[in-house]
């Protein structure tokens, strides 16, 4: 398998070509982004902690029936993935409310949900991810109805096992943002499973390992990553 031309440049990944025209290389980057590119900065090894985070958790969804890009980890900073055309449709699931929820609902961040809650925002840099429902989805034309009914199943089906993955760590998965994509026909999970694109808080105390630290300006950063990373690695993929 060889590298060859870069296909898209993103905030966080770098995509190349392969000379297999199913597959794809992912990079991972230490740049991060807030507020729609708003706060720029980088994270030190982020890249390499993101990886490693997104290759564990995608085994463990294959190992338990969802299918996803992930082919294989080829370095600290890429992966092997499955060529996918990207469903423009960001789906976010939550447990607990945080972030725009909490503005939206005018609620405490922190309040657990009763039930998962899914949403979809369109996926555009220009617009800042507005938030869309299935209707704007069908007829725009991005996903069919069918499409979106197996996306939200995968996703609610991805939250629930994340929600236990988690718990064994003594981690809350409070809510993450996935990215589908179509590859041979078949709706796969696509993108990163790290957190950049979830909440992930300390079960005892409520302590935030995510993104969040670099959204607010809480320090640790690196430090976090690195925790949950180690967890991960400690619970493995089974
Ligand atoms: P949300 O609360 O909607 O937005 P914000 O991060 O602006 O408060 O985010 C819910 C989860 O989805 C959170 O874990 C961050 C993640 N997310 C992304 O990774 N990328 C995105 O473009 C969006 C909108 C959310």
């Amino acid at each position: 398998m060889e590298k060859r031309e870069k296909l898209y440049e993103g905030k966080a990944k770098i995509l190349y070509a392969t000379d297999d025209p199913n597959l794809i290389i992912q990079y991972f980057k230490d740049d991060a982004t807030a507020f729609n590119a708003e706060k720029k900065g980088t994270i030190i090894n982020k890249g390499i902690m993101n990886n490693r985070t997104s290759e564990i958790i995608f085994n463990f969804l294959e190992n338990h029936g969802v299918p996803t890009h992930f082919v294989k980890k080829l370095n600290d900073r890429e992966m092997l993935c499955k060529k996918v055309q990207i469903i423009p449709v960001e789906v976010i699931t939550r447990n607990i409310v945080a972030g725009s929820l909490a503005k939206r609902l005018g609620s405490e961040e922190g309040v657990p949900l009763a039930k998962p809650v899914v949403e979809h925002c369109y996926k555009s840099d220009a617009l800042g991810d507005p938030f869309i429902n299935i209707y704007h989805i069908d007829a725009m034309g991005w996903a069919t109805r069918e499409q979106m009914a197996t996306i939200d199943e995968l996703s609610l089906k991805i939250n629930a096992l994340l929600v236990n993955y988690y718990r064994d760590i003594n981690i809350k998965l409070v809510d993450m943002k996935l990215e589908f994509g179509v590859h041979k026909g078949q709706i796969i999970l696509a993108d990163e499973m790290c957190p950049d694109t979830s909440r992930l808080w300390d079960a005892t105390t409520n302590e935030k390992m995510d993104k969040d630290r670099f959204r607010r300006d809480l320090g640790k950063i690196e430090e976090s990553y690195a925790e949950v990373v180690r967890r991960i690695e400690s619970r493995g993929n089974k």
